[in-house]
């Protein structure tokens, strides 16, 4: 089997390539490293492609493509803050490229697109778990571009036959997440800043909530979406299920790097989701996937992966 995985060399991207690698597949990465980095790939990098370039070029994403019986479609500009700030660029990257990637893989004859999409399409839902039948509500260009690329997805599986699936992944985390980005994950930026002795923020009371999937879990998913039986047109959460307070997070970190028993809280931030928790029934029927690492688990292997580096 041959696979496509644009931005590879990202956080999420790149530990895929490692799975397939490992899985026996000849991978093709295309990405332009705006912030992915080689070093993701540092321990594949003989037996992979690597194609630096933009995922929105049609003449590159066709040369990416050919020859592949499936693309994973992690290539994005994974920033909110970045499409609040420029949305005609991020439109262009985040919906163009997925638009370039269905239309390159159909005329390639690819079997499945799947496509990381993200929680963000659903907006704030209060306390409510999200669910794929609830109708979307984005609230950032970010959001805009993804629930937009989803349904390309969907109708390029209906008009042409072309399988695709799009991942509404939750907050994923693990190694490689880069702490430096704006919007980073809030855990690689705790642990960023408790390995260098400094006390995180936490901006508001602390008892929002997220549901934290661990990056090997959101691998495993897409590897059962590039299955070739899962329906086509798919769309499913990808998260535990199960919510984490940001004071809790704090806690299980303090407690793992040896940080003090409380952080710094600052004014809360405009916009700010409160609570986010995925239903996650639909990704067990459809793909049979469930999520296996508990983030206690995801958090100590992150921490010994930050270690021994
Ligand atoms: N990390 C999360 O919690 C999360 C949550 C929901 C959805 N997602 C989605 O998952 C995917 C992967 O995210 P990530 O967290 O690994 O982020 P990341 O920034 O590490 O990975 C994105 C990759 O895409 C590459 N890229 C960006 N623009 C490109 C372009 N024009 N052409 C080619 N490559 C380009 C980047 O260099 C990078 O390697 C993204 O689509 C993101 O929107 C991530």
């Amino acid at each position: 089997m041959k696979s496509l995985v644009t931005g590879g060399a990202g956080f999420i991207g790149s530990h895929l390539v490692d799975a397939l690698v490992a899985a026996g597949d000849q991978v093709v990465v295309l990405d332009d490293l705006s912030t992915g980095r080689r070093e993701n790939l540092a321990q594949v990098a003989d037996v992979i492609e690597f194609i630096e370039g933009d995922v929105a070029d049609r003449a590159t994403v066709d040369r990416a493509v050919a020859g592949c019986d499936r693309v994973f479609h992690q290539a994005a500009v994974a920033s909110v803050p970045a499409t609040v700030e420029r949305p005609v660029a991020t439109h262009h990257v985040n919906l163009g490229g997925a638009l370039m990637v269905l239309e390159a893989a159909r005329a390639a004859g690819v079997k499945r697109v799947v496509f990381a999409s993200s929680a963000a399409v659903y907006g704030d839902t209060g306390a409510e778990a999200c669910v794929e039948t609830a109708a979307p509500n984005p609230q950032s260009p970010y959001a805009v571009e993804k629930l937009a690329a989803e349904t390309y997805m969907r109708v390029w599986a209906d008009l042409y036959g072309l399988p695709t699936a799009s991942l509404r992944y939750f907050n994923v985390f693990g190694p490689r997440q880069d702490p430096s980005s704006p919007y980073s994950g809030v855990i690689s930026i705790f642990v960023d800043r408790l390995r260098r002795g400094l006390v995180p923020t936490i901006f508001g009371d602390g008892e929002q909530t997220r549901d934290f999937v661990f990056v090997a879990d959101v691998v495993r998913a897409n590897l059962a979406a590039g299955a070739l039986d899962a329906p086509a047109g798919l769309v499913c959460n990808i998260g535990r299920g199960e919510t984490t307070t940001l004071k809790q997070l704090y806690g299980h970190l303090a407690a793992l790097l040896g940080g003090p028993p409380a952080p710094h809280f600052g004014p809360a931030r405009a916009g700010d989701i409160r609570d986010s928790k995925a239903r996650v029934d639909r990704a067990f029927e459809a793909l049979g996937w469930r999520a296996q690492v508990p983030v206690a688990d995801g958090l100590r292997a992150l921490v010994e992966a930050v270690q021994g580096t």
